[in-house]
């Protein structure tokens, strides 16, 4: 007879996106004719940078001839990608990061659940709420949890409750958790961290031998000079921290996947008997046996994000998705909703009005003005009476819905 692994059965409901994309279109085929604009998921909607098209391009005409024709490449990344990303997104900001300690992936989104699979199901972990989803599901997944309660928290998992109180900034739990989630600019409430904050939970990391796991997704948003992008930027952070970079809302690689995990080789982990193991060597010896890396084509045009052209290119096209965010902020602030984030990340957090619950809110806005967005208590208890709008949709999409949700 075969068995299930009976943590999935332990998983509340069905993951918070296809769910919502179930529930739109519901509404789609009821009505037909209407016209939805989406601002649910954090999808892009421009498309790629000519400079990373170009090399797209040579990347395929690569391999279409037998001298320049690529295999199987290395599992981490080929090398001028690597040192590319350690150069212009670490170096440059003063975060000494080796191309050497970085693994080239297809998404964070898979990273963030793997890196759960090299670290023993005793420790204890501790996840922000609201929380990006896929953090809390796979700690579930990998057996590190009891079950749900009523009140919407799993057993086992320790939460760090982000509220407009902390200013989605977490403080410390009274149980010291052993592995730390943290994701700043933070999805899905788009606060930022100060150096000073990040440097209280790297300190707090090195006391209690803890790791963080720092996403940082969404770091190419910040405006406000004095935020890290990185957590390396802060002292020490290379012996606590592992750190989740993605070209999907950086370079608008949803549809084509890119992204890497930072893994110091200073960081070390415990066996039972408290001899150090090196993470990274873990995390290699996963990755080489479970990926075969990302192909050519798409790493070539990942390197060409770091070009001059690259880089002027995606920075108008986050500077689009940023004056989207500047226009959903007002707007909604015009029209009596308390605003949080959008200004150094691409998500609003609106707080409902009346403490309207959010699914309630997620249906009044389908139904009467056909604006979809994210229900905040899909992301946590604590998200509750909240709702996340992405800026990620066309301008004149941003505007109608606006336009809507003012005529309510
Ligand atoms: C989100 O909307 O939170 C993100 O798009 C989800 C993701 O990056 O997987």
């Amino acid at each position: 007879m075969a068995l299930v692994n009976e943590h999935y059965l332990k998983l509340a409901a069905g993951y918070l996106f296809p769910e919502i994309g179930r529930r739109v279109n519901d509404f789609v085929k009821s009505h037909p004719g209407k016209k939805v604009i989406r601002m649910g998921i954090g999808d892009v909607t421009q498309p790629l940078a000519p400079a990373v098209i170009k090399a797209f391009h040579e990347g395929v005409d690569e391999m279409a001839r037998k001298e320049t024709f690529k295999g199987y490449g290395p599992e981490q990344g080929y090398e001028f990608l690597r040192e590319a990303i350690a150069e212009h997104a670490f170096r440059s900001r003063g975060a000494s990061v080796s191309a050497e300690d970085i693994f080239v992936s297809d998404g964070s989104k898979c990273d963030t659940g793997n890196i759960q699979e090299i670290f023993g199901n005793e420790n204890r972990i501790a996840i922000c709420d609201p929380v990006y989803p896929v953090y809390a599901d796979t700690t579930v997944m990998s057996g590190k949890t009891g079950k749900i309660g009523k009140n919407g928290y799993y057993e086992g998992i320790i939460y760090l409750p982000l509220t407009a109180g902390n200013h989605f900034v977490p403080e410390f739990p009274s149980q010291v958790p052993d592995l730390i989630f943290l994701c700043y600019p933070n999805n899905p409430t788009g606060a930022v961290a100060s150096l000073e904050e990040l440097k209280k939970w790297v300190d707090y990391a090195l006391e209690h031998k803890s790791i963080l796991f720092f996403d940082a997704a969404y770091e190419a948003f910040i405006r406000d000079e004095t935020i890290p992008h990185s957590i390396y930027e802060i002292e020490n952070a290379e012996k606590v921290a592992i750190e989740f970079r993605s070209f999907s809302k950086t370079a608008g690689f949803t549809g084509t996947r890119l992204a890497y995990t930072v893994i110091p080789s200073e960081l070390m982990a415990y066996d039972k008997a408290g001899n150090a193991v090196q993470v990274k060597k873990l995390w290699n010896r996963r990755h080489t046996t479970k990926f075969n890396g990302v192909s050519y084509p798409v790493q070539k045009a990942a390197a060409a994000v770091y070009t001059d052209q690259g880089k002027k290119e995606v920075q108008a096209t986050i500077n689009y998705y940023m004056e989207n965010a500047t226009l959903i902020r007002e707007r909604l602030s015009h029209c009596g909703y308390t605003v949080y984030g959008g200004e150094n990340a691409p998500y609003i957090w609106v707080k409902t009005k009346d403490n309207m619950p959010s699914w309630e809110f997620f249906n009044l806005l389908l139904h009467k003005a056909h604006v979809v967005g994210t229900p905040g208590s899909g992301f946590g208890p604590s998200g509750e009476g909240y709702f996340r709008f992405s800026a990620f949709a066309d301008r004149d999409n941003v505007l109608e819905a606006m336009e809507r949700i003012e005529n309510l």
